[in-house]
């Protein structure tokens, strides 16, 4: 190798190592930017005249009582189903299978999210069953695109949004304090020991 011949060489290196590093500082700028979010500095004035929630009388879904950390968590939960479902569509808007798979795991049924299900549905029968039908769902999600089939894949992802639906409709959070978290613990145990 001639001496001038190594800058060249050096410089194709350097390229190399500049394209992914510049994409991953614009993608984490972007995530950054979504993540702030724009928030308005104050809320409109009608905002604060009415409560963002009809109060529980007015609201006829099944209370899902929860101690406020239960909440918070929960919450937590749906807002990344939510973000999964968008994945999801997104990957299958291109075509990308293996990555409707892989995000449609997220959503999919284990042990653990059973186990989740039955924790927060304690005081809420049939929340249970709810969580699991929908975590059932969302793995024939996976089964179809696996099996690279864009329109079972279409049908499952619409049945998964439908058990998404129905939860809602049937359900709303009603916080509670640890005496009445206690209550429900103990009357459960004596229904299903
Ligand atoms: C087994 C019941 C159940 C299922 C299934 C379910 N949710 Fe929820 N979800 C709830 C309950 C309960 C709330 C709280 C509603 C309330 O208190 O008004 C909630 C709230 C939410 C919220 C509001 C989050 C926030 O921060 O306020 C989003 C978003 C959401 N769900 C998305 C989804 C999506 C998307 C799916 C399906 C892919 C889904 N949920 C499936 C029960 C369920």
């Amino acid at each position: 190798m001639r001496h001038g011949d190594r800058p060249n060489y050096l410089r194709a290196t350097w390229l190399l190592l500049l394209v992914p590093l510049a994409s991953t500082l614009v993608n984490g700028c972007q995530q950054f930017s979504c993540k702030s979010g724009k928030h308005p500095s104050a809320l409109p004035a009608e905002a604060t005249l009415t409560s963002p929630r009809p109060p529980a009388g007015e609201d006829t879904r099944l209370p899902l009582p929860l101690l406020p950390r239960m909440a918070e968590h929960q919450l937590e939960n749906m807002r990344d189903h939510l973000a999964t479902i968008q994945e999801i569509m997104d990957a299958l808007s291109q075509g990308d299978f293996p990555a409707v798979a892989r995000a449609s795991a997220r959503i999919g049924y284990s042990e653990q999210m059973g186990q989740m299900c039955e924790r927060m549905g304690a005081g809420a029968p049939g929340f249970n069953e709810m969580g699991l039908a929908f975590h059932r769902s969302a793995d024939t999600i996976g089964i179809t695109a696996r099996q690279n089939d864009a329109a079972a894949t279409f049908k499952a992802v619409a049945a998964t949004l439908q058990t998404c639906v129905a939860c809602h409709s049937a359900y709303r959070q009603q916080i509670v304090d640890e005496a009445a978290w206690k209550k429900i613990m103990s009357h459960r145990r004596t229904i299903a020991p």
